[in-house]
Protein backbone atom coordinates (compact mmCIF):
# COMPACT_ATOMS: atom_id res chain seq x y z
CA UNK A 1 0.00 0.00 0.00
CA UNK A 2 1.58 3.36 -0.64
CA UNK A 3 2.36 5.97 2.00
CA UNK A 4 -0.55 8.27 1.24
CA UNK A 5 -3.51 4.98 1.12
CA UNK A 6 -1.73 4.35 4.86
CA UNK A 7 -2.04 8.24 5.86
CA UNK A 8 -5.79 8.10 5.03
CA UNK A 9 -6.79 5.11 6.30
CA UNK A 10 -5.46 6.19 9.60
CA UNK A 11 -6.58 9.21 9.38
CA UNK A 12 -10.40 7.80 8.55
CA UNK A 13 -10.28 5.58 11.52
CA UNK A 14 -9.11 7.73 14.10
CA UNK A 15 -9.37 11.37 12.24
CA UNK A 16 -5.69 11.45 13.11
CA UNK A 17 -4.23 14.41 10.92
CA UNK A 18 -5.19 17.80 9.34
CA UNK A 19 -4.74 20.13 6.28
CA UNK A 20 -3.08 23.22 6.98
CA UNK A 21 -4.36 25.89 3.89
CA UNK A 22 -2.56 29.13 3.25
CA UNK A 23 -5.19 31.29 1.64
CA UNK A 24 -5.44 34.09 -0.40
CA UNK A 25 -3.97 32.33 -3.88
CA UNK A 26 -6.15 33.03 -6.97
CA UNK A 27 -6.20 29.26 -8.48
CA UNK A 28 -5.29 28.65 -12.11
CA UNK A 29 -5.16 25.36 -14.28
CA UNK A 30 -6.02 22.77 -15.83
CA UNK A 31 -7.42 19.28 -13.67
CA UNK A 32 -9.54 15.89 -14.11
CA UNK A 33 -11.86 15.43 -11.48
CA UNK A 34 -12.05 12.01 -10.44
CA UNK A 35 -14.90 9.29 -10.99
CA UNK A 36 -17.98 9.55 -8.80
CA UNK A 37 -18.62 8.64 -5.72
CA UNK A 38 -22.93 8.61 -5.94
CA UNK A 39 -22.08 6.46 -9.08
CA UNK A 40 -20.13 4.04 -7.99
CA UNK A 41 -21.53 3.27 -4.56
CA UNK A 42 -24.65 1.77 -6.28
CA UNK A 43 -22.05 0.03 -9.34
CA UNK A 44 -20.52 -1.54 -6.64
CA UNK A 45 -22.86 -3.00 -4.70
CA UNK A 46 -25.44 -3.96 -7.64
CA UNK A 47 -22.24 -6.48 -8.31
CA UNK A 48 -23.57 -8.75 -5.91
CA UNK A 49 -26.56 -9.42 -8.26
CA UNK A 50 -26.17 -12.13 -10.96
CA UNK A 51 -22.70 -13.79 -11.73
CA UNK A 52 -19.59 -13.26 -14.36
CA UNK A 53 -16.87 -10.75 -13.27
CA UNK A 54 -17.43 -6.86 -13.26
CA UNK A 55 -14.73 -4.69 -13.93
CA UNK A 56 -15.36 -0.84 -13.16
CA UNK A 57 -12.89 1.41 -14.27
CA UNK A 58 -11.89 5.20 -12.91
CA UNK A 59 -13.41 3.71 -9.84
CA UNK A 60 -12.42 6.76 -7.30
CA UNK A 61 -9.96 6.01 -4.24
CA UNK A 62 -11.98 7.15 -1.51
CA UNK A 63 -12.80 5.86 1.73
CA UNK A 64 -16.85 5.06 1.16
CA UNK A 65 -15.49 2.91 -1.79
CA UNK A 66 -12.88 1.15 0.58
CA UNK A 67 -15.70 0.38 3.16
CA UNK A 68 -17.42 -0.91 0.02
CA UNK A 69 -14.93 -3.33 -1.29
CA UNK A 70 -14.55 -4.24 2.22
CA UNK A 71 -18.24 -5.56 2.54
CA UNK A 72 -18.29 -7.09 -0.33
CA UNK A 73 -14.95 -8.66 0.14
CA UNK A 74 -17.30 -10.04 3.62
CA UNK A 75 -19.98 -11.40 1.66
CA UNK A 76 -17.82 -13.84 -0.14
CA UNK A 77 -16.66 -11.57 -3.44
CA UNK A 78 -13.74 -12.10 -4.77
CA UNK A 79 -12.28 -8.77 -5.15
CA UNK A 80 -9.03 -7.02 -6.51
CA UNK A 81 -8.24 -3.62 -6.94
CA UNK A 82 -5.20 -1.72 -8.89
CA UNK A 83 -5.05 1.58 -9.03
CA UNK A 84 -8.27 2.97 -10.02
CA UNK A 85 -9.86 0.05 -11.62
CA UNK A 86 -11.72 -3.08 -9.28
CA UNK A 87 -12.42 -5.97 -10.46
CA UNK A 88 -15.40 -7.62 -8.77
CA UNK A 89 -16.85 -11.39 -9.31
CA UNK A 90 -19.86 -12.16 -7.30
CA UNK A 91 -20.08 -15.80 -8.44
CA UNK A 92 -18.88 -17.56 -5.28
CA UNK A 93 -20.86 -14.95 -3.16
CA UNK A 94 -22.93 -17.13 -0.38
CA UNK A 95 -23.38 -14.22 2.94
CA UNK A 96 -26.39 -12.50 3.01
CA UNK A 97 -25.64 -10.69 5.86
CA UNK A 98 -23.62 -7.75 6.74
CA UNK A 99 -22.32 -7.21 10.31
CA UNK A 100 -19.42 -5.10 9.92
CA UNK A 101 -18.04 -1.80 10.72
CA UNK A 102 -18.25 -0.42 7.46
CA UNK A 103 -21.74 -0.96 6.77
CA UNK A 104 -22.70 0.63 10.07
CA UNK A 105 -20.63 3.82 8.72
CA UNK A 106 -21.46 4.15 5.67
CA UNK A 107 -25.02 5.31 4.38
CA UNK A 108 -24.74 3.38 0.49
CA UNK A 109 -24.74 0.38 2.65
CA UNK A 110 -28.06 0.34 3.00
CA UNK A 111 -28.31 -0.44 -0.49
CA UNK A 112 -27.32 -3.75 -0.66
CA UNK A 113 -30.66 -4.17 0.94
CA UNK A 114 -31.81 -4.38 -2.77
CA UNK A 115 -28.80 -6.30 -4.33
CA UNK A 116 -28.85 -8.91 -1.78
CA UNK A 117 -32.88 -9.43 -1.86
CA UNK A 118 -32.58 -9.26 -4.95
CA UNK A 119 -29.99 -12.33 -5.04
CA UNK A 120 -30.61 -14.26 -2.08
CA UNK A 121 -34.21 -13.42 -1.03
CA UNK A 122 -32.67 -11.99 2.37
CA UNK A 123 -30.79 -9.53 3.43
CA UNK A 124 -29.37 -8.71 6.99
CA UNK A 125 -27.83 -5.45 7.70
CA UNK A 126 -27.02 -3.03 10.14
CA UNK A 127 -29.48 0.17 10.46
CA UNK A 128 -27.08 2.83 8.14
CA UNK A 129 -24.62 4.88 8.81
CA UNK A 130 -23.18 8.51 7.35
CA UNK A 131 -22.77 11.98 7.55
CA UNK A 132 -24.67 13.46 10.46
CA UNK A 133 -26.66 15.45 8.22
CA UNK A 134 -30.23 15.09 9.14
CA UNK A 135 -32.51 11.71 10.57
CA UNK A 136 -31.79 10.07 6.91
CA UNK A 137 -34.31 7.60 8.12
CA UNK A 138 -35.25 4.03 5.53
CA UNK A 139 -38.68 4.07 5.51
CA UNK A 140 -39.16 5.09 1.70
CA UNK A 141 -37.06 2.06 1.05
CA UNK A 142 -38.50 -0.45 2.99
CA UNK A 143 -42.36 0.09 1.52
CA UNK A 144 -40.90 0.22 -1.90
CA UNK A 145 -39.06 -3.42 -1.44
CA UNK A 146 -42.68 -4.53 0.43
CA UNK A 147 -44.72 -3.61 -2.71
CA UNK A 148 -41.94 -6.11 -4.61
CA UNK A 149 -42.68 -8.77 -2.00
CA UNK A 150 -40.56 -8.78 0.48
CA UNK A 151 -41.05 -8.90 4.17
CA UNK A 152 -39.29 -6.67 6.82
CA UNK A 153 -39.08 -8.11 10.70
CA UNK A 154 -38.76 -5.63 13.29
CA UNK A 155 -34.85 -5.49 14.67
CA UNK A 156 -32.60 -3.32 15.79
CA UNK A 157 -31.19 -4.32 12.34
CA UNK A 158 -32.78 -4.72 8.94
CA UNK A 159 -33.80 -7.80 8.24
CA UNK A 160 -35.68 -8.62 5.38
CA UNK A 161 -36.75 -11.51 3.44
CA UNK A 162 -38.79 -12.35 0.38
CA UNK A 163 -40.42 -15.74 -1.17
CA UNK A 164 -39.89 -14.26 -4.84
CA UNK A 165 -39.87 -10.34 -5.85
CA UNK A 166 -42.38 -9.86 -8.47
CA UNK A 167 -42.61 -6.61 -10.69
CA UNK A 168 -44.94 -3.99 -9.65
CA UNK A 169 -45.85 -0.35 -9.58
CA UNK A 170 -44.20 1.51 -6.91
CA UNK A 171 -45.14 5.29 -6.41
CA UNK A 172 -42.17 7.16 -3.84
CA UNK A 173 -43.66 9.51 -1.99
CA UNK A 174 -40.61 11.88 -2.02
CA UNK A 175 -37.95 11.08 -5.14
CA UNK A 176 -35.34 9.77 -2.74
CA UNK A 177 -31.82 8.84 -4.74
CA UNK A 178 -31.31 5.71 -2.66
CA UNK A 179 -34.50 4.16 -2.54
CA UNK A 180 -35.36 4.56 -5.99
CA UNK A 181 -31.48 2.57 -6.47
CA UNK A 182 -32.72 0.30 -3.86
CA UNK A 183 -35.98 -0.55 -6.14
CA UNK A 184 -34.40 -0.81 -9.15
CA UNK A 185 -31.67 -3.21 -7.61
CA UNK A 186 -34.23 -5.67 -6.28
CA UNK A 187 -36.93 -4.92 -9.83
CA UNK A 188 -33.58 -5.63 -11.96
CA UNK A 189 -33.99 -9.89 -11.70
CA UNK A 190 -37.10 -9.80 -10.46
CA UNK A 191 -39.97 -11.39 -12.03
CA UNK A 192 -42.10 -9.30 -14.44
CA UNK A 193 -42.33 -5.49 -14.89
CA UNK A 194 -41.74 -2.75 -12.42
CA UNK A 195 -42.82 0.62 -12.90
CA UNK A 196 -40.67 3.61 -10.42
CA UNK A 197 -43.01 6.78 -10.52
CA UNK A 198 -41.70 9.82 -8.73
CA UNK A 199 -37.99 8.15 -8.88
CA UNK A 200 -35.30 10.54 -8.00
CA UNK A 201 -33.87 11.98 -11.35
CA UNK A 202 -30.19 12.24 -10.42
CA UNK A 203 -27.71 11.19 -13.19
CA UNK A 204 -25.83 8.42 -10.87
CA UNK A 205 -29.27 6.74 -11.06
CA UNK A 206 -28.76 6.74 -14.70
CA UNK A 207 -25.54 5.75 -14.28
CA UNK A 208 -26.66 2.87 -12.35
CA UNK A 209 -29.31 1.73 -14.95
CA UNK A 210 -26.66 1.96 -18.14
CA UNK A 211 -24.23 -0.51 -15.87
CA UNK A 212 -27.11 -2.95 -15.32
CA UNK A 213 -28.04 -2.61 -19.05
CA UNK A 214 -24.86 -3.42 -19.99
CA UNK A 215 -24.87 -6.11 -18.00
CA UNK A 216 -28.32 -7.52 -19.79
CA UNK A 217 -31.03 -6.09 -17.43
CA UNK A 218 -33.55 -3.73 -19.20
CA UNK A 219 -34.31 -0.50 -18.06
CA UNK A 220 -35.16 2.66 -19.26
CA UNK A 221 -36.12 5.93 -18.40
CA UNK A 222 -39.33 7.72 -19.68
CA UNK A 223 -39.66 10.73 -20.93
CA UNK A 224 -41.77 11.49 -18.23
CA UNK A 225 -38.84 10.55 -15.49
CA UNK A 226 -40.44 7.34 -14.45
CA UNK A 227 -37.99 4.11 -14.72
CA UNK A 228 -39.24 0.92 -15.91
CA UNK A 229 -37.48 -2.67 -14.90
CA UNK A 230 -38.54 -5.01 -16.45
CA UNK A 231 -37.00 -8.19 -14.98
CA UNK A 232 -33.89 -10.40 -16.49
CA UNK A 233 -33.26 -13.99 -15.87
CA UNK A 234 -29.68 -12.94 -15.28
CA UNK A 235 -26.98 -10.66 -15.34
CA UNK A 236 -23.25 -11.46 -16.50
CA UNK A 237 -20.18 -9.87 -16.28
CA UNK A 238 -18.71 -6.50 -18.04
CA UNK A 239 -16.59 -3.55 -18.10
CA UNK A 240 -17.72 -0.01 -17.37
CA UNK A 241 -16.00 3.24 -17.00
CA UNK A 242 -17.39 5.80 -14.08
CA UNK A 243 -18.24 8.73 -15.23
CA UNK A 244 -16.67 12.28 -13.77
CA UNK A 245 -18.32 13.44 -10.02
CA UNK A 246 -19.92 16.31 -10.79
CA UNK A 247 -20.17 17.22 -6.66
CA UNK A 248 -16.38 17.17 -6.73
CA UNK A 249 -16.42 19.58 -10.45
CA UNK A 250 -18.69 22.01 -8.50
CA UNK A 251 -16.51 21.88 -5.42
CA UNK A 252 -13.02 22.91 -7.82
CA UNK A 253 -15.35 25.73 -9.59
CA UNK A 254 -16.08 26.91 -6.36
CA UNK A 255 -12.52 26.85 -5.41
CA UNK A 256 -11.64 28.74 -8.19
CA UNK A 257 -14.62 31.42 -7.76
CA UNK A 258 -13.54 31.79 -4.85
CA UNK A 259 -10.01 33.10 -5.26
CA UNK A 260 -10.75 34.86 -8.27
CA UNK A 261 -8.94 32.44 -10.24
CA UNK A 262 -9.52 30.62 -13.67
CA UNK A 263 -9.59 27.27 -13.96
CA UNK A 264 -10.14 24.36 -16.70
CA UNK A 265 -12.23 20.78 -15.63
CA UNK A 266 -11.12 19.05 -18.27
CA UNK A 267 -13.27 16.02 -18.17
CA UNK A 268 -16.90 17.09 -17.29
CA UNK A 269 -18.86 19.86 -19.29
CA UNK A 270 -21.05 20.68 -16.32
CA UNK A 271 -24.22 19.30 -18.10
CA UNK A 272 -25.36 18.24 -14.68
CA UNK A 273 -24.71 20.75 -13.20
CA UNK A 274 -27.16 23.63 -14.87
CA UNK A 275 -28.84 24.94 -11.45
CA UNK A 276 -25.78 25.25 -9.45
CA UNK A 277 -23.74 26.95 -12.70
CA UNK A 278 -26.92 29.68 -13.00
CA UNK A 279 -25.73 30.49 -9.72
CA UNK A 280 -22.27 30.77 -10.13
CA UNK A 281 -23.02 33.00 -13.41
CA UNK A 282 -25.61 35.05 -10.82
CA UNK A 283 -22.72 35.87 -8.52
CA UNK A 284 -20.69 37.57 -11.08
CA UNK A 285 -18.63 34.06 -12.37
CA UNK A 286 -17.70 33.56 -16.48
CA UNK A 287 -18.87 30.19 -17.13
CA UNK A 288 -18.09 28.68 -20.81
CA UNK A 289 -19.67 25.09 -21.27
CA UNK A 290 -17.85 23.34 -24.18
CA UNK A 291 -20.13 21.02 -25.75
CA UNK A 292 -20.09 16.92 -25.06
CA UNK A 293 -18.01 15.19 -28.56
CA UNK A 294 -16.55 18.78 -28.79
CA UNK A 295 -12.51 19.22 -29.30
CA UNK A 296 -12.11 19.55 -25.89
CA UNK A 297 -14.95 18.65 -23.44
CA UNK A 298 -15.02 20.59 -19.95
CA UNK A 299 -15.69 23.40 -18.19
CA UNK A 300 -14.03 26.94 -17.50
CA UNK A 301 -14.49 29.33 -15.27
CA UNK A 302 -13.03 32.34 -14.00
CA UNK A 303 -13.94 35.05 -11.91
CA UNK A 304 -13.71 38.78 -10.79
CA UNK A 305 -11.89 38.83 -6.94
CA UNK A 306 -14.62 39.76 -4.89
CA UNK A 307 -18.30 37.73 -6.01
CA UNK A 308 -21.48 39.15 -5.55
CA UNK A 309 -24.07 37.12 -3.18
CA UNK A 310 -26.53 34.83 -4.51
CA UNK A 311 -29.94 36.01 -3.17
CA UNK A 312 -32.38 33.61 -2.74
CA UNK A 313 -31.79 29.86 -3.53
CA UNK A 314 -33.32 26.18 -1.96
CA UNK A 315 -31.56 23.21 -2.34
CA UNK A 316 -33.53 20.63 -4.55
CA UNK A 317 -33.97 17.28 -5.77
CA UNK A 318 -32.05 17.02 -9.28
CA UNK A 319 -32.24 18.87 -11.66
CA UNK A 320 -32.55 21.56 -8.75
CA UNK A 321 -29.53 22.73 -6.93
CA UNK A 322 -27.92 20.13 -5.19
CA UNK A 323 -27.80 19.81 -1.64
CA UNK A 324 -24.14 18.51 -1.52
CA UNK A 325 -23.30 22.10 -2.96
CA UNK A 326 -25.03 23.72 -0.84
CA UNK A 327 -22.03 23.76 2.35
CA UNK A 328 -19.23 24.39 -0.35
CA UNK A 329 -21.40 27.44 -1.68
CA UNK A 330 -21.77 28.99 1.76
CA UNK A 331 -18.47 29.12 2.42
CA UNK A 332 -18.03 31.44 -0.56
CA UNK A 333 -21.00 33.19 0.14
CA UNK A 334 -19.26 34.29 3.40
CA UNK A 335 -17.12 36.68 0.91
CA UNK A 336 -19.45 37.36 -1.41
CA UNK A 337 -20.75 41.14 -1.78
CA UNK A 338 -24.50 41.42 -0.33
CA UNK A 339 -26.38 38.94 1.07
CA UNK A 340 -27.39 35.60 0.41
CA UNK A 341 -30.16 33.27 1.88
CA UNK A 342 -29.98 29.52 1.48
CA UNK A 343 -32.89 27.70 2.38
CA UNK A 344 -32.12 23.45 2.83
CA UNK A 345 -34.65 21.47 1.44
CA UNK A 346 -33.54 18.09 1.78
CA UNK A 347 -31.31 17.08 4.60
CA UNK A 348 -32.52 18.80 7.93
CA UNK A 349 -28.94 19.44 9.74
CA UNK A 350 -27.01 20.32 7.31
CA UNK A 351 -25.78 23.81 8.01
CA UNK A 352 -23.46 22.72 11.19
CA UNK A 353 -20.62 24.30 8.78
CA UNK A 354 -21.56 27.28 9.69
CA UNK A 355 -20.40 27.09 12.94
CA UNK A 356 -16.64 26.75 12.21
CA UNK A 357 -17.14 29.42 8.87
CA UNK A 358 -18.42 31.87 12.07
CA UNK A 359 -14.96 30.89 13.42
CA UNK A 360 -12.95 32.15 10.36
CA UNK A 361 -15.36 36.13 10.65
CA UNK A 362 -18.28 34.93 8.73
CA UNK A 363 -21.93 36.13 9.70
CA UNK A 364 -24.42 33.58 9.02
CA UNK A 365 -27.31 33.67 10.92
CA UNK A 366 -29.20 29.82 10.81
CA UNK A 367 -33.44 30.50 11.58
CA UNK A 368 -34.51 26.60 10.79
CA UNK A 369 -33.92 25.69 7.29
CA UNK A 370 -31.91 29.33 6.20
CA UNK A 371 -29.05 30.55 6.36
CA UNK A 372 -28.75 34.49 6.20
CA UNK A 373 -25.03 34.67 4.97
CA UNK A 374 -23.97 38.55 4.94
CA UNK A 375 -20.90 38.58 2.94
CA UNK A 376 -17.26 40.04 4.76
CA UNK A 377 -14.86 41.40 2.75
CA UNK A 378 -12.25 39.28 4.90
CA UNK A 379 -12.54 35.49 6.28
CA UNK A 380 -9.39 34.59 8.40
CA UNK A 381 -7.47 31.33 9.15
CA UNK A 382 -8.66 29.30 12.15
CA UNK A 383 -8.50 26.09 13.76
CA UNK A 384 -11.37 24.24 12.81
CA UNK A 385 -12.69 20.62 12.72
CA UNK A 386 -15.08 19.11 9.53
CA UNK A 387 -18.17 18.27 10.45
CA UNK A 388 -18.90 15.94 7.92
CA UNK A 389 -17.96 15.31 4.07
CA UNK A 390 -19.34 18.48 2.20
CA UNK A 391 -19.01 20.96 5.30
CA UNK A 392 -15.82 19.63 5.45
CA UNK A 393 -14.60 20.88 1.65
CA UNK A 394 -16.75 23.75 2.15
CA UNK A 395 -13.86 24.84 4.93
CA UNK A 396 -11.20 23.91 2.65
CA UNK A 397 -12.83 26.95 0.50
CA UNK A 398 -13.37 29.28 2.87
CA UNK A 399 -9.41 28.29 3.98
CA UNK A 400 -8.29 28.63 0.24
CA UNK A 401 -9.66 32.57 0.62
CA UNK A 402 -8.80 33.86 3.71
CA UNK A 403 -6.15 35.42 5.40
CA UNK A 404 -3.55 33.18 7.20
CA UNK A 405 -3.25 29.70 7.55
CA UNK A 406 -6.41 27.31 8.62
CA UNK A 407 -6.02 23.76 9.83
CA UNK A 408 -8.87 21.79 9.13
CA UNK A 409 -9.31 18.58 11.73
CA UNK A 410 -11.37 15.54 11.03
CA UNK A 411 -10.47 15.16 7.67
CA UNK A 412 -11.48 11.37 7.61
CA UNK A 413 -14.68 13.07 6.45
CA UNK A 414 -13.09 14.76 3.43
CA UNK A 415 -11.30 11.16 2.45
CA UNK A 416 -14.62 9.57 2.45
CA UNK A 417 -15.42 11.53 -1.05
CA UNK A 418 -12.26 13.55 -2.03
CA UNK A 419 -9.57 11.26 -3.67
CA UNK A 420 -6.98 13.60 -2.70
CA UNK A 421 -8.56 16.82 -2.04
CA UNK A 422 -4.93 18.47 -1.07
CA UNK A 423 -3.13 17.03 -4.36
CA UNK A 424 -5.65 18.46 -6.91
CA UNK A 425 -5.59 22.25 -5.35
CA UNK A 426 -1.91 22.26 -4.85
CA UNK A 427 -2.07 21.32 -8.68
CA UNK A 428 -3.95 24.50 -9.19
CA UNK A 429 -1.79 27.12 -7.39
CA UNK A 430 -2.88 26.06 -3.60
CA UNK A 431 -0.93 25.85 -0.74
CA UNK A 432 -2.04 23.15 0.56
CA UNK A 433 -0.60 20.29 2.92
CA UNK A 434 -1.95 17.27 4.90
CA UNK A 435 0.24 16.80 8.29
CA UNK A 436 0.09 13.59 9.98
CA UNK A 437 -0.62 13.26 13.87
CA UNK A 438 -2.03 15.78 16.25
CA UNK A 439 -2.58 19.50 16.14
CA UNK A 440 -0.20 21.28 18.58
CA UNK A 441 -2.90 23.83 18.51
C1 LIG B 1 -27.98 10.49 -1.88
C2 LIG B 1 -26.53 10.86 -2.03
C3 LIG B 1 -26.17 12.09 -1.22
C4 LIG B 1 -27.10 13.23 -1.56
C5 LIG B 1 -28.56 12.78 -1.49
C6 LIG B 1 -29.54 13.84 -1.97
C7 LIG B 1 -25.43 8.75 -2.47
C8 LIG B 1 -24.51 7.69 -1.97
N1 LIG B 1 -25.71 9.73 -1.60
O1 LIG B 1 -28.20 10.18 -0.52
O2 LIG B 1 -24.83 12.46 -1.51
O3 LIG B 1 -26.90 14.29 -0.66
O4 LIG B 1 -28.78 11.61 -2.29
O5 LIG B 1 -29.23 14.22 -3.27
O6 LIG B 1 -25.88 8.74 -3.60
N2 LIG B 1 -35.59 10.07 3.18
C9 LIG B 1 -36.62 9.61 3.98
N3 LIG B 1 -36.90 8.28 3.95
C10 LIG B 1 -36.21 7.41 3.16
C11 LIG B 1 -35.17 7.90 2.35
C12 LIG B 1 -34.88 9.24 2.38
O7 LIG B 1 -37.27 10.37 4.71
O8 LIG B 1 -36.51 6.21 3.17
C13 LIG B 1 -35.25 11.52 3.24
C14 LIG B 1 -33.85 11.71 3.82
O9 LIG B 1 -33.88 11.74 5.22
C15 LIG B 1 -33.47 13.05 3.22
C16 LIG B 1 -34.13 13.00 1.85
O10 LIG B 1 -35.15 12.03 1.92
O11 LIG B 1 -34.03 14.08 3.99
C17 LIG B 1 -33.19 12.69 0.72
O12 LIG B 1 -32.65 11.42 0.88
P1 LIG B 1 -32.16 10.51 -0.34
O13 LIG B 1 -32.55 11.15 -1.63
O14 LIG B 1 -32.62 9.12 -0.08
O15 LIG B 1 -30.59 10.60 -0.21
P2 LIG B 1 -29.53 9.44 -0.07
O16 LIG B 1 -29.84 8.36 -1.04
O17 LIG B 1 -29.36 9.08 1.35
Amino acid sequence: MQARGLCRAESRGMFLGYLEITGGIPLHGEIEVQGSKNAVLPILASCMLGEGACTIENCPSIGDVDDTLEILKLLGCRVEREGRTVCIDASSAGKNEIESMEAARIRSSVLFLGALLGRMKRAVLPLPGGCAIGRRPIDIHIKALEKLGACFAEDDKVVATARQLLGDTVVLPFPSVGATENTILAAATAHGITWIKNAAREPEIDELCEFLNCRGADIERTKNGDIRVCGVERLRGTTYRVKADRIVTGTYLLAAAATGGEILITNDNGSCLRAFLQVLEKMGAGVIRSPRGGKQEGIRISSPERLLGAGDLETAPYPGFPTDLQSPLMAVLCRASGKSCIREKIFENRFKTADELVKMGAEIEIDGDCARISGVPQLYGAVLEAPDLRGGAALVLGALQAKGCTKIGNIGYIDRGYENIERDLRLLGADIRRVDGNRDC
